[in-house]
């Protein structure tokens, strides 16, 4: 049996010891349909917060031509839950047909999109709230079985519906870091590292061996994650924690940025004409630096993970410290496989979610915690901060698993494909819980840095270092 089937995920899935008995049955449903309308209110709360705190004309502007004016986000949102939760999921009839053609992603590029005729916030406001009634009707009336078809069984589409709203609320934190002027946001500084942080391994061993990479049963999971499948890793080494400001700060300090034979060609090319010289937001502060966050000039700290860097500088980064990046199956390994029960978990600390000790999760915190942080979060392997805090760039470019099958639309990985996208893992303090798990796969071009990305090294294990 592949191990990935035995997985217990504490997401709706329907327990096999409850299938016996149809009060039992009755009784997941409700506890189902609970979840799916608390996913999808956490994730309206956190766009409206992201939104009410800016005035019309700062929803309409344009940040930057890497992002949306957030208008378009917020009109987005709502029309994608019409479209696969209240038209096609739910059958009923169409509510705002003439915007679909304003919020399609791939007709309008984001730099053309502030000159579209956009809703204006409150009508666009309005708008979500009319999708949403609708989408909790469907909710009470429909089915979630396997009967019901394929995007309402195990509630697929409500948890697609949520995890697509709290990824565009997580580019809408993106937007509000690239946005010049006074502070609106405020959180909470994330607890110090533990007392262990400072005596923690620099890396950790992953012994040579098969594991269940992706997953045939989280009845969330998206297609990109699927289906479960065995891959065989040789042994490696990774680092217990991301890469650090100060650990970085040591590339830019040993010339980093101006020696080629650390870059990729194209990586090199890349630096050069951008004129990279440190991550995006950090500016000299004479022998130190500065950095921006959220309308704030503040100390890069450096026991903090780097982020807002590209493929292209991780990649280098890892070459100058005589290391590589970790493959996307390596990280997966590192984070899921449980040696002990030879199957993988859901998240590094077992099938249960995230609670308020496990990872920098759900934008609690506008920063990624001290490296070190989150113990009751470590994989079995060591590694801590898998999930959460920052992104990791892997090495890999983003590319189907054996036996993918799009679903339920081409649009949301298919068309990514290929060697110009490279893949993220494990989520930021930015994505919320509901879209982020040890399967989860992210991806972008590896020029990027508005992106809440940063990353950890790997090298090949010492041969005879493990069987
Ligand atoms: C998976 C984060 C790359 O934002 O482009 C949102 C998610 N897909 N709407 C993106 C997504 C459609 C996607 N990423
Ligand atoms: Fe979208």
């Amino acid at each position: 049996m592949n191990p990935d089937t035995r997985t217990r995920s504490a997401g709706p899935a329907r327990s096999a010891d409850s299938a016996g008995s149809a009060a039992a049955a009755a009784e997941d449903a409700t506890a189902l349909r609970e979840r799916a309308a608390a996913a999808l209110t956490t994730a309206r709360r956190r766009t409206l917060a992201l939104t009410d705190c800016l005035d019309d004309a700062e929803l309409l502007a344009q940040h930057s031509p890497l992002m949306s004016p957030l208008v378009w986000d917020l009109a987005h949102i709502g029309n994608q839950e019409e479209l696969w939760l209240v038209r096609t999921a739910g059958r009923r009839p169409a509510l705002r047909p003439d915007l679909d053609h304003l919020y399609d992603a791939f007709r309008h590029p984001r730099a053309d999109r502030p000159e579209l005729p956009l809703l204006p916030p409150d009508p666009a406001r309005r708008y979500l709230r009319e999708v949403r009634e609708q989408s909790l009707d469907v909710l009470d009336r429909a089915g979630t079985d396997a009967g019901a078809g394929p995007l309402l069984a195990g509630g697929f589409v409500f948890g697609m519906i949520a995890q697509h709203e709290q990824q565009h609320d997580e580019t809408m934190l993106a937007t509000h870091q690239l946005r010049r002027g006074p502070a609106v946001l405020d959180a909470p500084a994330p607890p110090p590292a533990p007392a262990d942080a400072a005596e923690l391994p620099r890396e950790v061993l992953v012994p040579a061996g098969p594991f269940t990479q992706g997953t045939s049963t989280d009845p969330w999971a998206l297609d990109n994650e699927r289906p479960a499948h065995r891959v065989r890793l040789a042994a490696f080494r990774l680092d217990t924690t991301p890469v650090t400001n100060a650990a970085y700060q040591e590339f830019i300090a040993d010339g980093g940025y101006h020696e080629p034979r650390w870059w990729t060609p194209e990586g090199w090319a890349h630096r050069c004409q951008a004129g990279l010289v440190a991550p995006l937001f950090w500016q000299r502060d004479g022998e130190g630096w500065l950095r921006l966050r959220f309308g704030r000039e503040e100390p890069v700290p450096g026991d903090e993970p780097v982020v807002h860097v590209s493929w292209y500088e991780a990649d280098a980064y890892a070459r100058w410290a005589g290391r590589r990046l970790p493959t996307e199956a390596e990280w997966e390994k590192a984070a899921r496989h449980d040696p002990a029960a030879d199957r993988s978990l859901r998240h590094p600390w077992g099938d249960h979610d995230p609670g308020p000790l496990h990872a920098n999760l759900g934008q609690h915190h506008l920063q990624p915690s001290p490296a070190g942080s989150w113990p009751a979060g470590a994989a079995p392997c060591g590694a801590r901060q898998l999930l959460g805090d920052v992104w990791e760039w892997t090495s890999s470019d983003f590319a189907p698993y054996p036996g993918f099958a799009a679903f339920p639309y081409r649009e949301y990985s298919e068309v990514f494909f290929g060697p110009e996208y490279k893949v993220l893992r494990g989520g930021s303090f930015a994505a919320d819980p509901v879209a982020c798990r040890g399967t989860f796969r992210n991806w972008d071009y590896p020029i990027r840095r508005q992106i809440f990305a940063g990353f950890r090294t790997a090298r090949d294990a010492d041969p005879g270092e493990s069987a």
